[in-house]
């Protein structure tokens, strides 16, 4: 079977890809922005076009002979109208589909009604509506899900980082409305199994575990971490006094965490049995169970993909690293490393960040971090997915991966608020680490904001190199 997947280099995308790769009847193609985010071992296996849904020219190349294709693109982060851009991405996606004479698309979407819809979900709500608008011509599966549970994904994150730092629970009222998450590994046998489904005509297919109350979630939550929390309810309306308190304990955004306390007063339930009914070999693992397996994950390094994966804006955001060269302001720093091995160096730069520390002046990147976090950015809580591996598209605190060649360069993008556009550089040349953090200010704005913080690039940055040689000699020893 030909099958398409978009979305691939996505939280649920990256997954499935894997899934995917072990049916032995699948063809498998991937439609993505930016090949590189992908460039990993399975690479070898399976075909890739790269384009945008917004260009209907490299969705006629991706769906070519294609029998199946999934649907996970949205562009939730983008700064225009996110909503208008993702019904034009529906559309262009449905009416493509139909022109290569695909047989069925699969969607997952959000699980909840129009009525008390956040705007992202009455988005999905939208996309899937789209996708299905013309049952004569195309099928659409349209699965929805509430909360999903697995590493990285950014429920389980808030969730996890909420109950294990936050004592006293300051929660809405509202805590007792119900929901129905699921273990991301059933989403994903689902969409599999849903390739082969022998059913006619189009169909929403609601999933999820057991309904349980955010109370019981968050005390469930308490119990994998093995601690007692007290909950102190209060009005939904006083939360947005309370909250900057705890954003800082959050690794997703502001306005993330924000929309996700949101949606808890609407409640989320399986609104039709096609799950058991197209699905029954298929059961669900319980709230907690899914909880045990993120975490088991997280501990063996064996996080596949996080909710930063994505851009999620309307162009890949790692895509356009060239414009490094048009950078006006710069700051290097070149410390001769003599007979350290250079793949210990490049080690060593691979390690940097997340749990792990920026090697020097902690407190001054936990100040910028809260900084950050304040003014709606990532801050330095987000971390980094797995503590030594690193691959282009992986969040590193408030930076991105942008470029990584081995032993050679590793090229952060600057993701915190800030006037202008950031890049942190690192080189190896011969026996010498050139360190070098660009500076692309926007107007008059960036140049202050430059010249404020160079005298602590001063101390960070001659610190970071010397320390990242230093550990370097401690890992060849
Ligand atoms: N994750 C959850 O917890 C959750 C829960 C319930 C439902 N869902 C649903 O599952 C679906 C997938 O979610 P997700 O969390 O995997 O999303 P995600 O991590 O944000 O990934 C979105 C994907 O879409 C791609 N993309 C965005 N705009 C594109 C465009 N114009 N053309 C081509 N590709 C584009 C992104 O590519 P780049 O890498 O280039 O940005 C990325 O691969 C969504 O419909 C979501 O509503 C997810």
């Amino acid at each position: 079977m030909k099958v398409l997947l978009t979305g691939a280099t996505g939280y649920i995308g990256r997954r499935l890809k894997v899934r995917l790769l072990n049916e032995e009847d699948v063809d498998l193609r991937l439609f993505v922005r930016n090949a590189r985010k992908i460039r990993d071992v399975s690479l070898g296996c399976v075909e890739i076009v790269e384009g945008t849904s917004f260009d209907r020219e490299s969705l006629k190349s991706a769906l070519e002979g294609i029998e199946v294709a999934y649907y996970l693109i949205h562009s939730m982060g983008a700064r225009g109208d996110f909503m208008e851009l993702d019904r034009i991405s529906a559309e262009n996606f449905r009416e493509a589909c139909i022109e290569a004479g695909v047989k069925r698309i699969i969607y997952l979407g959000g699980l909840g009604t129009k009525k008390h819809a956040s705007r992202h979900l009455l988005s999905r709500i939208e996309t899937g509506e789209i996708l299905s608008a013309r049952p004569d011509k195309i099928q659409t599966i349209w699965f929805r899900a509430a909360m999903i549970i697995g590493s990285g994904s950014a429920s389980f994150e808030i969730l996890w980082n909420f109950v294990e730092k936050a004592p006293l629970m300051v929660v809405p009222r509202s805590i007792d409305t119900l929901t129905q998450p699921i273990a991301v590994d059933d989403v994903l046998t689902y969409l599999v199994r849903a390739r082969g489904l022998d059913a006619d005509g189009n169909h929403i297919v609601d999933i999820g575990s057991e309904v349980l109350s955010y109370r019981e979630i968050f005390q469930k939550t308490a119990e994998v971490i093995g601690v007692n929390r007290v909950f102190v309810p209060i009005p939904r309306w006083s939360m947005r006094f309370i909250s900057p308190f705890f954003i800082n304990i959050f690794p997703v955004p502001r306005r993330t965490t924000v929309a996700l306390l949101k949606g808890i007063k609407c409640e989320t339930i399986i609104q039709n049995d096609n799950a058991e009914r197209f699905f029954p070999e298929i059961v669900p693992v319980s709230f907690k169970q899914s909880m045990f397996k993120a975490v088991d994950e997280i501990e063996n390094s064996q996080v596949l993909s996080r909710w930063s994966d994505s851009s999620g804006a309307e162009s890949c955001d790692v895509k356009d690293h060239g414009q490094i060269a048009h950078e006006v302001l710069y700051d290097r720093k070149v410390k001769d490393f003599g007979s350290i091995p250079p793949h210990f160096i490049f080690r060593s730069i691979m390690s940097i960040g997340g749990e792990n520390g920026w090697f020097t002046y902690h407190f001054l990147w936990e100040i910028r971090g809260f900084m950050d976090k304040m003014s709606g950015g990532y801050g330095i809580s987000r971390g980094r997915r797995d503590a030594s591996r690193l691959r282009i598209g992986d969040c590193l605190d408030f930076w991105k991966v942008a470029d990584i060649e081995e032993n050679r360069r590793l090229l952060l993008l600057a993701q915190m608020k800030m006037p202008g556009k950031g890049w942190l550089e690192f080189h190896i040349d011969g026996t010498s680490l050139v360190q070098t953090a660009y500076f692309l200010p926007h107007g008059l704005k960036g140049y202050i904001y430059w010249y404020v913080f160079k005298p602590s690039h001063f101390l960070i940055f001659h610190d970071m190199a010397r320390n990242i040689i230093r550990r370097a000699g401690d890992m060849k020893d």
